[in-house]
């Protein structure tokens, strides 16, 4: 390695000239420098030790220039049995989809919700060049603070603050796009008050499915600000919102006892895993899905379980079924897929979502008066109540 910045150099052209994107997003990649962005300790697996610049310079190297998110934090900054994740650099590939649905222009005011590391922040500081303006809000006051030393030492001058991004940041409003970096399960209404009629709210969409992480939604909010409203532009597996943790639901207990039990022919997780997903997991509110190694001869098995009630089933590669419990989820999810072949397998990009104003989440297919199902209800009159909740069936 004759000269590290050059190596990192080279990685990062590298790396922005293998997306697929628009050529001004691939621009802003090869002219930000990732590594001026990332901090010297970061985290390369769910278990296992952090990995040191100082230590390994070139396994740094590696995490930062390749297109996959980097952890550079966790446990909230704490010590923990296992690295869960609470701040990252998300992967380039999937930054550059959100940036492209949020279609970001200069002269552009673009609010972000999770400033993380500064990164996507300083992408959106040269999408909308020195007559727009970028806004930024970050829960975590040491990951701000981080950010905004970062920032300021790469030359970017958004306008950063401390507080909950469900709130928005009503006196910057109204802005031209909305950027959120984590999961959510409910859209605020504040963020669809302060995007300008026509403009975007592109979010990772996860309502209360581990299998896939969660939908990217790209919302355009209508006049009278009272519906967001757009396709899922891909699958996207976010860490979630801070005040939304914890709404994913779990897998069955090992020992559950089955009321019924039968076999597919070939593996029965593929039902799940090869294709339909993410589309699976849309037309079935309420229901938690996963992947689950097992211990003893099966190797591992995709579980659902209902998030309000204790049913539950179980779907393993040599074709058995089991289930649990009255929602009947096992019979419910080859109904499903049944009824997804018939409609002629549609791609995740062929489902949308309907926010509106009262807190309702919609998801439909093809056309919003086309199938739909509602997987997250408001309480009249309270918009901070909601109940995820399944509804209609395939
Ligand atoms: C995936 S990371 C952000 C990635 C970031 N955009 C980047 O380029 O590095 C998600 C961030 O959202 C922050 N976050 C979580 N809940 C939040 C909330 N309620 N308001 C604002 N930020 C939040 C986390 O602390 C974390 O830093």
């Amino acid at each position: 390695m004759k000269d590290g910045i050059e190596t990192l150099g080279t990685r990062r052209t590298r790396l922005a000239a293998s997306l697929e994107t628009d050529v001004r997003i691939r621009e802003v990649f090869a002219k930000v420098p990732r590594h001026l962005f990332i901090p010297d300790q970061v985290w390369p697996g769910l278990v296992g030790p952090s990995l040191d610049r100082n230590t390994d310079p070139e396994g740094w190297a590696d995490q930062v220039y390749t297109d996959a998110p980097v952890i550079t934090q966790v446990n909230e900054g704490c010590d923990g049995p296992a690295n869960v994740p609470t701040s990252s650099s998300s992967a380039p590939s999937v930054m550059a989809t959100m940036l492209e649905a949020a279609g970001v222009k200069p002269g552009h005011r673009v609010l972000e919700i999770g400033t993380g590391t500064g990164f996507n922040t300083a992408l959106l500081c040269e999408l909308v060049g020195t007559q727009g303006q970028v806004v930024t809000i970050e829960v975590d006051p040491s990951v701000l603070k981080r950010a905004r030393r970062a920032l300021e030492a790469a030359g970017y001058a958004p306008a950063t603050f401390l507080s909950d991004g469900v709130d928005g940041h009503p006196s910057g409003a109204p802005f031209d796009s909305v950027i959120a970096t984590c999961a959510l399960v409910r859209v605020p209404a504040e963020w669809m008050r302060q995007t300008r009629p026509g403009g975007v709210i592109v979010t990772p969409w996860a309502p209360g499915v581990t299998l896939p992480g969660g939908m990217m939604a790209q919302l355009v909010v209508g006049a009278g600000a009272n519906l967001a409203q757009g396709r899922f532009v891909g699958n996207a597996d976010f860490m979630s919102l801070r005040d939304q943790r914890g709404r994913r639901g779990a897998p069955p207990d090992h020992d559950a006892i089955a009321d019924r039990t039968w076999t597919l022919t070939g593996d029965a997780r593929d039902l799940v895993l090869d294709g339909a997903g993410p589309q699976l997991a849309l037309m079935n509110p309420g229901t938690a899905m996963g992947f689950q190694p097992l211990p003893g001869k099966e190797r591992s098995c995709v579980w659902l379980s209902a998030v309000d009630s204790p049913s539950w089933a179980r779907l393993y590669a040599d074709g058995r079924v089991e289930q649990g419990g009255p929602d009947r989820l096992g019979e419910r999810i080859i109904t499903a897929r049944e009824w997804w072949r018939a409609q002629g397998s549609p791609d995740l990009t062929e489902y949308g979502l309907t926010v509106d104003i009262t807190g309702e989440h919609r998801v439909w297919l093809r056309d919003p008066s086309g199938p739909s199902w509602v997987h997250v209800r408001t309480e009249r009159g309270s918009l901070g109540e909601e109940k995820a909740k399944g509804s209609a069936r395939p």
